[in-house]
């Protein structure tokens, strides 16, 4: 199995350009599906869960191509002849689901398997099941598979009780091709459904209100094929901006979009770093004096990202003072916080709120787990600064969402390699 060996390294100094954002590309290639024509996705990022997103697509008739050299996907979906996905494929990524709206709404039918079946139950995905059922499907749940059937979707209003992000989009995407107008209500508001919109519009659909918290969808009979380019990934923007402020480095940020980590800015700047907007991209620098506590609540967009939180914890376990991480949108996501404590950190977890007394000088290296995404990039940033040598194990769940994380790190003067045991 492969890890990151990490010493500890100087300022991060230099500039590094970020790819194109996952989470924006995921649910635009699903989308795919519905086309009567060719797609062509540009600067898609080369990450694990878009090579299985690109195989589950192949697995239901179109033909993809990716090609990395100019970081394009080519999608052609006029020959979709499925409505199953394959278990194997969807149990490496939840994001799967993506595409049971635009199956349902493109076959008619969609049969999508639960990664972990029965034992995860419906409830991680009752958002876009209901959703679903109120645009007139019938979608019943049965030993892990999720069936969901519809003669042809009907526009309706839909509110959902918590903004997701993965079923706004899975219910608008859906809803493009409905029979007349949809209403999202309390829906997400994330930069990467404005990105979906965007690119469905292009296909023919008539979306209005993406990225605020109601969308409006007027469905249309058929959508064609479409040329995009994905926004850039804005978790690795603020991985790279926090790595800049832990290191107490000097970092140019280039293809990023200030106004889509406007939290990180905001934070890092009350902690004392300095963040200036300039005409090349985001520069962050740690290189001041002091870099003083300062406490974050996640909360869906355009609050502060769940998914920088990890990082941002260990940013604190840097800075002086006590710091207190209060995490909404996820019931479990303090895995991160016993692997800190492992490298020195002394960080107290009560349900969701995290204290952490920080010092930069408590931190040590040893052997920490990648327990996920984003808990993984805490630990490499955290092991930027750690006396000694740190090892990082379980870094395929960082390969799923970096792309050319160690190559981009070492540029900025990091000493980190990737090794295979
Ligand atoms: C997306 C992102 C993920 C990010 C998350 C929140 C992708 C591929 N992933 O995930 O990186 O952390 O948004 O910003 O875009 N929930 C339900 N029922 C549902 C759906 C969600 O209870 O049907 C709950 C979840 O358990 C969680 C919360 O809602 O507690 C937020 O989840 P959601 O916004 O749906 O996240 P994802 O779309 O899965």
């Amino acid at each position: 199995m492969a890890k990151y060996i990490i010493e500890q390294s100087g300022p991060l100094v230099g500039e590094v350009e970020i790819s194109g954002s996952k989470n924006a590309v995921l649910p635009i290639l699903a989308a795919t599906v519905m086309a009567n024509g060719i797609c062509e996705i540009n600067d898609a990022p080369n990450l694990k869960d878009v090579n299985v997103m690109c195989d589950i697509l192949r697995s239901i008739g179109a033909k993809v191509e990716e090609n990395w050299y100019s970081h394009t996907i080519t999608v052609d979906s006029r020959n979709i002849n499925s409505s199953e996905l394959p278990y194997n494929l969807v149990k490496k990524m939840r994001a799967s689901i993506f595409v049971m709206g635009p199956l349902l709404a493109r076959m008619g039918k969609a049969t999508i398997a639960l990664p972990g079946g029965c034992a995860i139950g419906d409830r991680p995905i009752d958002l876009h099941t209901k959703g679903l059922k109120t645009l007139g499907a019938r979608v019943i749940i049965d030993e892990g598979l999720v069936n969901a059937s519809a003669d042809r979707l009907k526009g309706a209003l839909v509110y959902l009780d918590f903004p997701s992000v993965g079923a706004t989009e899975n219910i608008m995407m859906a809803a493009s091709v409905a029979e007349g107008v949809t209403t999202i209500e309390n829906a997400a508001e994330e930069p990467e459904i404005v990105d979906l919109a965007s690119f469905l519009n292009k296909m023919g659909a008539k979306i209005k209100g993406a990225g605020t918290d109601t969308i409006r969808i007027e469905g249309v009979h058929n959508l064609l094929g479409a040329r995009h380019s994905v926004i850039p990934d804005r978790i690795e923007t603020a991985t790279f901006m926090i790595g800049a402020a832990i290191t107490r480095g000097d970092v140019l940020i280039k293809n990023s979009v200030p106004d889509h980590v406007r939290p990180i800015i905001a934070k890092l700047m009350e902690a004392g770093a300095v963040v200036n907007d300039e005409v090349d991209g985001l520069r962050v620098r740690g290189d001041v004096n002091r870099l003083v506590a300062t406490d974050i609540k996640t909360l869906p967009y355009p609050g502060f990202p769940t998914d920088a939180q990890a990082m941002f914890m260990a940013f604190l376990a840097t800075v002086d003072g006590t710091s207190h991480v209060i995490e909404t949108v996820f019931e479990n996501r303090f895995m991160h916080a016993a692997e800190l404590c492992k490298m020195g950190a002394n960080i107290r977890v009560d349900n969701r709120i995290a204290t952490i007394p920080g010092n930069k000088e408590d931190l040590h290296g040893t052997s920490v787990i990648s327990t996920d995404l984003r808990a993984g990039a805490a630990l490499v940033l955290a092991g930027l600064v750690a006396s000694g040598k740190t090892e990082v194990t379980n870094i395929y769940h960082i390969e799923r969402g970096y792309e050319n994380l160690v190559d981009k790190f070492r540029t900025l003067g990091a000493k980190i390699e990737r090794v295979d045991d």
